[in-house]
């Protein structure tokens, strides 16, 4: 089955640095698929190379068996991505149904841009039941610099999936959140997938990864250094060496390498 996502032989410069260093892998369609890696490993920069954010160096990157290594970031989002960044980027300003209604945006095309006056209702009850879909206790008029990190973090993600996408890229998006807002995130996050929505995940909460992600990659000093099953992704000696640094595999567990 064509993956839904693909990357082959990608690697990306700044100036002499290379940060991408030709990694090739797949995302399964319908999987739940993490990236991790230490500090600067880049995986920020392989969402960008994704996302179109960035052009690569060299390689190809591929949407559902298409090569879209050239298409503009704006229009890929058109064909199915969209993404969360490390950092929030709501509008801090703005109520809760308008930041998701933002996130509509990106999948209108030119007409119906114009005809945005005239569907603005309807789409803002469909912020609205997206919202109640996903159990989120807030009131879609709350203005969202008045609601705890925790709560601004699940809208960030909601806002990403209004534009209904395939492919859901999610950097980090349990930092700075406590156990039990990031219980309530990997129930969220399951219940996205459920709704056939794919999941490409950065996460350097190793609980969360091994309960929501099947699949890992790892990256370390942007090339690839594992590639397969989550559940023995700790067992691995050049992970372990990784995190912990040489002639520490096998001493201690990953988990409190970066728990
Ligand atoms: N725009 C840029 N210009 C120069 N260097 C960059 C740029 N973006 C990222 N880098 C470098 O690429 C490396 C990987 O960064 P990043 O992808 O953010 O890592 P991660 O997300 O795994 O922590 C770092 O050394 C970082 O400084
Ligand atoms: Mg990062």
């Amino acid at each position: 089955m064509t993956p839904l996502l693909e990357i082959r032989n990608v690697s990306k410069n700044f100036d002499a640095l290379k940060v991408i260093d030709d990694v090739s892998f797949s995302v399964p369609a319908n999987g739940r698929t993490a990236l991790i890696g230490p500090n600067g490993a880049g995986k920020t920069t392989i969402f960008n190379l994704i996302s179109g954010f960035y052009d690569v160096s060299s390689g190809v990157v591929l949407l559902d068996g298409m090569d879209i290594t050239k298409v503009p970031s704006r229009k890929r989002a058109a064909l199915g991505q969209a993404r969360s960044f490390q950092n929030i980027r709501l509008m801090p300003h703005l109520s809760v149904v308008e930041n998701v209604m933002l996130g509509q945006q990106s999948r209108a095309d030119g007409l119906k841009q114009a005809l945005l006056p005239l569907r603005a209702s309807h789409l803002r009850a469909e912020a609205e039941a997206q919202l109640e879909s996903m159990n989120i206790r807030v009131h879609p008029d709350d203005v969202v610099s008045s609601l705890p990190y925790g709560i601004r973090k699940q809208i960030e993600v909601v806002r990403a999936l209004a534009s209904k996408p395939r492919l859901l890229l999610l950097d980090e998006p349990a930092a700075g959140l406590n156990p039990a807002e990031t219980a309530a995130l990997v129930e969220f996050l399951r219940k996205i997938s459920d709704s056939g929505v794919t999941l490409l995940v950065v996460e350097h909460d190793m609980s969360l990864v091994r309960s929501l992600c099947d699949h890992a990659v790892v990256l370390n000093f942007g090339r690839k250094i594992y590639d397969g099953a989550t559940a023995h992704v700790h067992e691995d000696p050049q992970v372990l060496e990784a995190y912990l640094g040489p002639g520490h595999a096998g001493k201690a567990g990953l988990a409190g390498a970066v728990a």
